[in-house]
């Protein structure tokens, strides 16, 4: 199938809308900042290593977007009021919450030799990080009429983790039952709170996670369509979850994993 020459996401969708993304000094959040800056969204650039928030901010201003940068741990209920705060100062609102920080542990470790600070870590940054800023942005969400909270998943919530531990698939699926509830609790308030569940992607993560070239087509090998994802063929569902184009989606899991995941 040849493809499309026109956007698909037309220049200013995002004018008005602010957005506050968490874990945007890397990988798919920092990617996804950018698009949503460039797409006319004012964005709040969280990440625990303030120079790579400051990285970003740098990178979006350069281009011409409205953007300001946060350094702030998520599974912090200080850094995060803080952040919040802010934003609401700088920008006015918050439409948009974007929970993509995350950490994870080591490949392949069993269970049983996984040191309990892994796991104390994974579940702080995915789960108590999602909940802390979903926590602080729903009361100006609430008064502003209504919202979005995207929260990042993984293939290892929706299955298990081909690479990652049992910390990571359970903080995934832990993310995935958050969604279920918020989504329940907050649609009266218009807010809709949606997860995505990318498949592996190739980016620093998993450079970091993986052994070589054999591990990698090893990867690739359980992967239908036969590669991992990049960044875009994430941030793109992403663009489309926070696009008034899902506006009757909530509580939605959405699988993008290149058909490892079947529902
Ligand atoms: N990369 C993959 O293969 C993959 C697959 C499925 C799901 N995901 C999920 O997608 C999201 C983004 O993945 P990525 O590959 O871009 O990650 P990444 O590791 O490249 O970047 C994550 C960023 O989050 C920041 N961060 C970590 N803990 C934080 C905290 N407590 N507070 C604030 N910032 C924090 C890190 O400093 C980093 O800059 C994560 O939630 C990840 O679990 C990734």
């Amino acid at each position: 199938m040849a493809p499309i020459e026109t956007p698909v996401f037309a220049p200013g969708i995002f004018k008005g809308r602010v957005f506050l993304v968490t874990g945007a000094g890397r990988g798919i959040g920092k990617l996804l900042a950018e698009r949503l800056a460039a797409l006319g969204g004012q964005v709040a650039v969280c990440d625990i290593v303030a120079e790579r928030a400051e990285e970003t901010a740098k990178a979006i201003a350069a281009a011409g977007g409205s953007v300001a940068a946060m350094a702030a741990d998520v599974s912090r209920e200080a850094d995060v009021k803080r952040m919040v705060d802010e934003v609401v100062a700088r920008f006015g609102r918050i439409d948009v919450l974007v929970n993509t920080a995350g950490s994870y542990g080591a490949a392949y470790r069993a269970t049983h030799e996984t040191p309990v600070e892994e796991w104390d870590n994974v579940f702080a940054s995915n789960v108590r990080g999602s909940f802390l800023c979903a926590k602080a942005v729903l009361p100006h969400m609430i008064a502003g009429g209504g919202g979005r909270i995207i929260n990042f998943a993984s293939n290892a919530g929706r299955s298990v983790s081909p690479l990652l531990g049992c910390s990571y698939t359970a903080a995934k699926t832990a993310v995935i039952g958050m969604t279920r509830h918020l989504s329940r609790e907050y649609a009266k308030h218009g807010v809709l709170v949606n997860t995505i569940a990318p498949g592996p992607v190739a980016g620093e993560r998993v450079a970091e996670l993986l052994d070589g070239p054999q591990d990698s087509a090893a990867l690739n090998a359980q992967i239908p369509i036969g590669r991992l994802a990049s960044s875009a063929d994430i941030v793109d569902v992403v663009l489309f979850m926070a696009s008034d184009a899902s506006r009757y989606m909530t509580g939605a899991i959405l699988d993008v994993s290149g058909g490892l995941i079947l529902a």
